[in-house]
């Protein structure tokens, strides 16, 4: 079965991705959200995505026409009934995704093939509250969806293998390089990413270095494209610190631990970039300033 009509739920920061690149592919994608308020603002991040790759040459105006038009958007899950699969990005709790996905089970065809971005939950979880286990693999795409070139294809001991390559297949034409990965809690990018950036922090509280300094070394001495301080902002502080606990939850080892200073800011609702302040001080966001921390 090839895949051509795609579905997305959540138009946060990665449906909507996710939504927008499989567009600019070709596919025909219904993306639903809860309330047509949350569907309007995710749309409009699509436009604004598209805008830019059209100002740096990368997209025609036909191009970027072509893909408006793939693009339904609905606040009703029976919409997504004709999908040939169906990618789920809503909040990283597992009770909701479960639900979801019993949920679309009432709506959709036994052989739709259901995948989540979930970044750290397990996706053994998600496929056994449904009917159909082997049809239901993870895709963990990276932010931001449309600029990044990877996505971790995920299967469970359940996930028919035709399945899986048919999913792996798909993240070619979706323009991305696949890597294919079991479902281990982090996969792999977040089992080496977590502790490294979470070491970030430690080596700020230990006074190794101040901010800017830890965020220089990284770039300029290891060609990253961004410090772990200034990325911890760009992930989302909550969102890193989310999945550190479960990372720790399930290995219990102490790289994965996430130190003091990250759940005092997280409590404080210093959570990066999106909060207006992290690691730096976003009110000027074309200048952005280190906090005083520690
Ligand atoms: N849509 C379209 N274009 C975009 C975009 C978007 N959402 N975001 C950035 N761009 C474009 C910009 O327009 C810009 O184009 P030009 O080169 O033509 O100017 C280009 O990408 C570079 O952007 P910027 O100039 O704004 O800034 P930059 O050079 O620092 O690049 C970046 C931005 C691509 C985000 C880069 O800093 C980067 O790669 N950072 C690391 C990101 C990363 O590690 N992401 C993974 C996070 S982990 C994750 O997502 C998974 C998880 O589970 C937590």
């Amino acid at each position: 079965m090839a895949i051509e009509k795609l579905g997305v739920v959540g138009c946060g920061l990665m449906g909507s991705g996710i939504a927008q690149t499989a567009a600019q592919a070709g596919l025909h994608v219904t993306v639903r959200e809860v309330s047509t308020e949350l569907i309007d603002k995710g749309f409009a991040n699509i436009d604004k995505s598209l805008a830019r790759l059209l100002q740096r040459g990368t997209l025609t105006a036909v191009e970027r026409d072509a893909a408006r038009n793939r693009l339904q958007r609905t606040t009703k899950l029976e919409d997504l009934a004709g999908c040939d699969l169906i990618i789920e990005a809503i909040t990283e709790q597992l009770a909701a995704k479960r639900e979801l996905f019993r949920a679309l089970d009432q709506v959709c065809r036994p052989q739709t093939i259901y995948a989540s971005n979930t970044s750290s939950l397990s996706i053994t979880e998600m496929a056994v509250a449904t009917r159909r286990p082997e049809c239901f693999v993870g895709l963990h795409f990276f932010n931001p969806v449309p600029i990044m070139k990877l996505v971790e294809v995920i299967r469970t001991i359940a996930t028919d293998p035709r399945v899986y390559e048919e999913v792996a297949a798909l993240a070619g034409r979706l323009g991305k390089t696949a890597v294919r990965t079991s479902d281990r809690t982090g996969f792999v990018v977040n089992r080496l990413l977590v502790p490294y950036l979470l070491d970030a922090v430690r080596a700020l509280e230990e006074g190794v270095a101040a901010i800017p300094d830890i965020d220089q070394a990284m770039k300029l001495g290891c060609g990253h494209p961004m410090g772990p301080l200034t990325l911890l902002d760009f992930v989302g502080l909550d969102t890193t610190y989310y999945i550190a606990n479960i990372m720790y939850d399930e290995f219990k080892e102490r790289r994965f631990a996430p130190p003091p200073l990250l759940k005092r800011m997280v409590t404080a609702g210093w959570n990066g970039r999106k909060s207006g302040r992290g690691f730096y001080d976003y009110s000027d966001p074309e200048n952005p300033k280190p906090m005083a921390l520690v």
